[in-house]
């Protein structure tokens, strides 16, 4: 039925119409790059526009889509996107924070409500989820995505994609979903946004493409390209990733767009010479839409005329994006998405705010407690909070927080006020300034020394102003930015227990706050319920027990560090200690301040050692690793049992240790749980020398704990 649908529509289209339903602009507002048309309702009804973004709300969009439904010679109603990344105006943890709860059904949850909310305002496609695999916290958009792990990051593309998409297609709580950036944005030299890309096919396809493609299974909707260039073609004119990877080997059906004019990128690129020629590279490399650059709507004809694109390949992208209208029953009725009632019934709910809250807390990671500093004891009748993060709002919420207010969130004062018993006091002096170009001033030093001076406890809300992370934030030193440790330092001196909660988008480099501090609590953005989440877990109303999605590093020089790293012909080890021509640092130790998969919890879990049904399995076979977890402190907590591999021979090199499984378990005190993972030689599997995909006989060892610094493993072997 589509299908003929769509025929019998194409037949009646000019090729100007074609190309209209290949362009997307921006509405009024825009957002990360230069509007290259101004007049786009003039557009609209002229039938040269098939789908808008930025532009959201009931009245909005049904004043935009009249244009083209009622203005246009073929009624052919518009979509409309909008980025819709970690909530919609109820904010959620920043991705990554999200990340960091491991909890899939959580992140599930906040897809779904976050498209729910932009439903309601006529959205029908969110640019999210944003899956590109990072190694490098300078990157700013790291804050965006799932972290470093391939295996992880894949799992919670799958969650979002379904969160945002619901059951189906179509259904007005849902937003098509696009998977981004594709391919490999997350790994830019040097960690300057937008840079070049270049890495082997093996890394490619191994540790960067499985998320997309992870994506793609679970039905994404729409894929966007990326800005870089991998192996020196532009993404958006790469017909190796568009084509052939996307199309023919992984299937896609839906349709491809752009990420913003990174068609017209490809001319400073040095790939196209002009716009006309870049339009056509996009679009025979399997482009359908272009965001915002215009160069379809400006050149395709003429491209077409000159034989230079042809006709076959404009239908393909048309069918694709006329298909999912369709779908989305927009030809039925343009205005489904636009109801007044729906818009008002479905903002900021309170079980919306409560749902946000439950991800804040589960997203935080306590990476360090000494003499259990944490929680905070009843005895501590005096809290000075100090701070720049302390008593803001417009930062909780993060980058690319859409319609997020910047006014509503609950800021760490506020909740911590709420939530502090009578009789305790909390003192708030802002103290320090996280502006680069404050990096010298010492101004409020005394007014966060007078607030401190008879506290029982410092609790320094700390880290990086909201837009230090996200699109076109790299930075090169990682540090607390400002003059925010000098007054850690200064603190210090006061000789009282100090709690440091982290607010960042990406691992930060705080060696002097690890050492010195006695507890941190990363709490990256946490969103609208900011205040409330970090009183919850601070005040010991929910045990800590998010995991680390990406290393943090000692320093930047450490970077790119992850966990599964290669070995080396000459490594480290601890018997190897002070030796030279090894593969180590003169200045540093090799190991990160705190490894992925690390966060504590304020009750103690023990592992008991690994055990293994079947030391040698066949192909097609699986062996059981078994554990029995015990949660030994006093109070009720939850682990993310973490299981990891390593193949200690290969055609290839392979890893120290990859991510192959995980789950969480919630224990009462001194409850124990066996806990078992099921191994088969498909989790083994890599691509080989010869570049086929699958395992390799031979010897393994297999890790159970709660971080991937697990020294000791277990070993097993698969048989021919
Ligand atoms: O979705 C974004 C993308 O991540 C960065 N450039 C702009 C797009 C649309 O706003």
């Amino acid at each position: 039925e589509m299908r003929s649908f769509v025929d019998r529509l194409m037949a009646q289209m000019t090729l100007a119409e074609k190309i209209g339903q290949l362009t997307l602009l921006t509405s009024d507002w825009v957002s990360t790059g230069p509007t290259l048309r101004a007049g786009y309702k003039e557009d609209i009804a002229a039938g040269k526009v098939g789908a808008i973004f930025n532009a959201h709300s009931v009245a909005y969009t049904r004043e935009l889509q009249k244009l083209a439904v009622e203005g246009t010679r073929l009624k052919i109603p518009l979509l409309f996107g909008y980025d819709v990344i970690h909530g919609h105006r109820t904010m959620f943890p920043i991705s990554l924070g999200e990340a960091a709860s491991w909890d899939l059904e959580a992140i599930e949850k906040s897809a779904r409500i976050s498209a729910i909310e932009g439903a309601a305002e006529g959205l029908h496609w969110t640019y999210a989820p944003m899956v590109d695999i990072s190694r490098d916290p300078r990157w700013g958009r790291v804050s965006e995505g799932a972290g470093e792990d391939t295996y992880l990051g894949s799992r919670i593309a799958e969650a979002r994609v379904k969160g945002f998409q619901g059951k189906r297609i179509g259904d007005t709580d849902s937003l098509l979903a696009t998977v981004k950036h594709f391919a490999a944005y997350g790994a830019p030299q040097a960690g300057r946004d937008y840079s070049t890309v270049d890495m082997s096919m093996r890394e490619l396809r191994e540790v960067y493409l499985p998320p997309y493609k992870a994506a793609v299974d679970a039905g994404a909707a729409t894929v966007m390209t990326s800005f870089n260039e991998l192996d020196g073609v532009p993404a958006s004119g790469s017909s190796f990733l568009l084509t052939d990877v996307l199309r023919k080997e992984w299937g896609f059906k839906g349709f491809v767009v752009t990420d913003y004019t990174s068609i017209n990128e490809m001319i400073p690129h040095g790939f196209s010479k002009d716009e006309k020629q870049a339009g056509e590279q996009a679009i025979n490399a399997g482009v359908d839409m272009d965001m915002q650059g215009a160069v379809y709507l400006n050149h395709l004809a003429k491209s077409v005329a000159e034989g230079k694109v042809s006709q076959q390949t404009i239908d393909d992208a048309v069918r694709r994006v006329l298909e999912m209208k369709y779908r989305l029953g927009l030809f039925q009725d343009p205005y489904r998405f636009s109801d007044a009632k729906r818009e008002k019934a479905n903002v900021m709910t309170p079980a919306f705010l409560e749902a946000a809250r439950d991800v804040a807390r589960k997203s935080m990671v306590l990476l360090k407690n000494q003499n259990d500093v944490l929680p905070l004891a009843a005895s501590a009748k005096r809290i000075a909070l100090i701070g720049p993060l302390a008593d803001s709002k417009a930062d909780m919420i993060g980058s690319w927080a859409g319609q997020g207010s910047r006014t509503r969130p609950i800021s760490l004062l506020e909740g911590i006020r709420a939530r502090a018993a009578k009789g305790v006091t909390v003192n708030y002096a802002k103290g320090a300034s996280y502006q680069f170009a404050d990096a010298g001033k010492t101004d409020g030093f005394a007014e966060a020394m007078a607030a401190a001076k008879d506290a029982d406890v410092i609790v320094a809300a700390m880290g990086e102003y909201w837009d230090m992370t996200g699109e076109a934030a790299s930075r090169t030193d990682l540090n607390l930015p400002g003059n925010q440790e000098a007054l850690l330092k200064e603190l210090k001196t006061l000789g009282k227990p100090i709690v440091l909660v982290l607010l960042s988008g990406r691992p930060n480099t705080i060696p002097w706050a690890a050492d010195n501090v006695d507890a941190i609590l990363e709490a990256w953005y946490p969103g609208t319920m900011a205040g409330t989440a970090v009183a919850d877990v601070l005040f010991g109303d929910y045990n800590p027990s998010g995991k680390l999605p990406m290393t943090f590093p000692r320093s930047v020089g450490q970077v790119p560090i992850f966990y599964s790293m290669k070995n080396t012909g000459r490594p480290y080890t601890a018997e190897k200690q002070g030796q030279k021509y090894l593969s180590r640092y003169l200045d540093s130790s090799n190991s990160p301040q705190w490894p992925f998969g690390h966060g504590l919890s304020y009750t103690r879990f023990t592992y008991s050692t690994v055990t293994i049904d079947k030391t040698v399995i066949r192909p097609g076979e699986a062996l059981t690793a078994t554990v029995t977890l015990t949660n030994s402190g006093k109070r009720a907590g939850t682990e993310i049992v973490q299981l990891y591999t390593r193949d200690l021979v290969g055609s290839v090199t392979r890893p120290v240790k990859e991510l192959k499984g995980f789950q969480k378990i919630a224990l009462k005190p001194g409850e124990s749980r066996r806990v078992t993972f099921r191994v088969s030689d498909k989790d083994l599997a890599f691509y080989r020398q010869d570049m086929s995909w699958g395992a390799e006989p031979g010897e393994f060892e297999l890790f159970v704990g709660g971080t991937s610094d697990l020294p000791v493993g277990v070993k097993f072997s698969l048989a021919e």
